[in-house]
């Protein structure tokens, strides 16, 4: 059964409960365990009876018909109408590859017994026993890049913090512990749409802990945190629970795996500001401050948190390098296409019929994941358009549906992949009120310390009124371009800098509903 927070929004605890108590009643010896979702939010919650067939999955399962489940044997995987089959043979979840995720749904997130039964820990075994600069060469060679927006070489920021750590160095080549290199990880996940990072830390947390330890041994760290939202009780009370475990079992704490390596973990909750999601924000609101743009350089690799050498990853860019250094950059490079390697978890959000968490090799088109995935849309009108990558992300339309999952591909399309998250609308939607929104989202978040982002907004969206109430529209079309310009040019970061996306997205391929 799902512990995960989508499948308790839609009753799983009460299903485990009744689940538990017919048991009890019949005298039927089970054994509930609360596992991360599969991702098929349709089918939440989604029952898995462990059997000799292996698991045979029951969806969606109200309290309300556990009665029929056990009269119909589904212990023993008895047919039903909700009998799912095994959960490898939905093609939905069978289609996909699951690498970051091909633990999540399976093992009980917050035993680290079966973490290692299911490769856990295999990959920081290996890095143990390499030189901190053949760990960051590996990460490099897998192609990873980051999954929180930016898609930067992953590898590249690792080896300007090693090398930025190496000279901070004291003359007599003893580290000062002081200036010793940090690892933060990015757990704020404010784009709309997305929800990769609280699955990962709810259905398998130890993963996580991996990435980040695996992140300290190729720099010379000894205290990571964790910048979680604090919309996410559940992620962080699995978070909280696993990193006591890890420390109880030896895999944090003063002497990681008997290696004499230490390293630990702390999770701080952020409270809520989008902008705290920019690294250099977030970094501010964890010294405890106001979450405010810094000025780069210098970087956060070079000076960042506390001023030291730090790396500032996202949780799937951190949940990747496990398998990266347990298996080979080379198999992680295998997947994807152009400069695109590996896999992204994608997000299939908005108005689809089924919505749900997709993990597939970069090169697949939006149109598969909108349609074989979705189902198309929720309300059985025509699909009108997609924003991709968070509020930042340009309004798609069906003509460059066709357009494959890369982030090259989709920078040729003016959009951006992001973190993942794919947002669908039917031919209801007005994009002039979403182009309004993104500059109303921007005024509202912004941090404030650059003008053309605080006060551009604001403008933009009296410009966006005026536009619609045609009043001197032409005008205030290129007053409109004028400032969209701006913002794009003189922003200090990529709130300012990219609302122009989905407002002139909307505009240049939906120019009828600004009429
Ligand atoms: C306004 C804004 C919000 C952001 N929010 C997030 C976020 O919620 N999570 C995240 O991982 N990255 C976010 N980023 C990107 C981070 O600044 C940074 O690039 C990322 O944490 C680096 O990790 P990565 O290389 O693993 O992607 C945001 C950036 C901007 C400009
Ligand atoms: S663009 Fe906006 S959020 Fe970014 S630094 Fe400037 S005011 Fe702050």
């Amino acid at each position: 059964m799902p512990r995960d927070a989508t499948a308790l929004s839609l009753g799983a605890d009460a299903v485990a409960r009744a689940i538990a108590a017919r048991a009890e009643a019949q005298g039927a010896s089970v054994q509930v365990v609360r596992i991360g979702s599969r991702g098929m939010f349709w089918l939440e919650p989604l029952v898995e009876v462990e059997t000799p067939r292996g698991r045979i999955a029951y969806g969606p399962v109200s309290a309300a018909d556990v009665h029929g489940l056990f009269e119909a044997e589904f212990l023993h995987g008895g047919d039903h109408a909700l009998r799912q089959g095994p959960v490898e043979d939905i093609p939905w979840f069978g289609r996909q590859q699951r690498l970051c995720f091909a633990r999540v749904g399976v093992v009980d997130p917050l035993d680290v017994a079966d973490y290692l039964a299911h490769d856990g820990y295999a990959g920081l075994r290996n890095a143990l026993a390499m030189a901190p600069a053949d760990i960051v060469a590996s990460v490099t060679d897998s192609g990873l890049r980051g999954r929180g927006g930016a898609a930067f070489p992953t590898g590249i920021k690792w080896k300007t913090v090693l090398d930025a750590s190496a000279s901070c160095s004291s003359e007599s080549g003893i580290p000062n512990p002081r200036s010793l290199p940090l690892i933060v990880c990015n757990a704020d996940e404010g784009d709309s749409g997305t929800f990769s990072d609280r699955m990962l830390m709810e259905g398998d947390p130890f993963c996580l802990i991996e990435g980040m330890t695996i992140a300290a041994l190729a720099v010379g760290a000894e205290q990571g945190y964790v910048y979680l939202r604090s919309e996410y009780p559940h992620a962080h009370r699995a978070l909280e629970a696993a990193i006591a475990n890890a420390r109880a079992t030896g895999w944090l704490g003063d002497d990681v795996a008997r290696s004499g390596r230490r390293f630990d973990i702390e999770v701080r909750l952020g409270a809520g500001a989008y902008i705290c999601g920019e690294e250099t924000a977030l970094l501010e609101s964890l010294e405890g401050r106001r979450g405010q743009v810094r000025a780069k350089p210098p970087l956060p690799a070079i000076k960042g948190l506390f001023g030291r050498p730090t790396i500032v990853n996202n949780v799937i860019t951190f949940a990747s390098v496990p398998l990266v250094l347990a298996r080979g950059a080379a198999t992680y490079r295998d997947y994807g296409s152009g400069r695109s390697r590996g896999t992204l978890p994608l997000q299939l959000a908005g108005n689809l019929r089924r919505t749900g968490l997709v993990e597939l090799a970069f090169g697949a088109t939006l149109r598969e994941l909108l349609y074989d995935f979705g189902g198309g849309s929720a309300s059985g009108r025509p699909l009108r358009t997609v924003q991709v990558g968070g509020p930042l992300g340009a309004y798609l339309p069906e003509s460059l549906f066709d357009t494959p999952l890369d982030y090259e591909a989709f920078a040729a399309a003016g959009a951006m992949l992001g973190h993942g998250g794919i947002v669908a609308f039917d031919d209801s939607v007005d994009l002039f009120e979403q182009a309004r929104y993104a500059m109303a989202f921007c005024a509202i978040e912004s941090c404030g310390k650059c003008t053309p982002c605080r006060i551009g907004s604001t403008r933009g969206v009296e410009v966006l009124d005026r536009v619609r109430a045609g009043v001197e529209r032409e005008r205030n079309l290129a007053l409109l371009a004028d400032l969209c310009d701006t913002m794009r040019h003189a922003s200090l970061c990529a709130l300012g800098g990219l609302t122009p996306d989905p407002v002139q997205s909307a505009l240049r391929h939906f120019p009828e509903d600004f009429a």
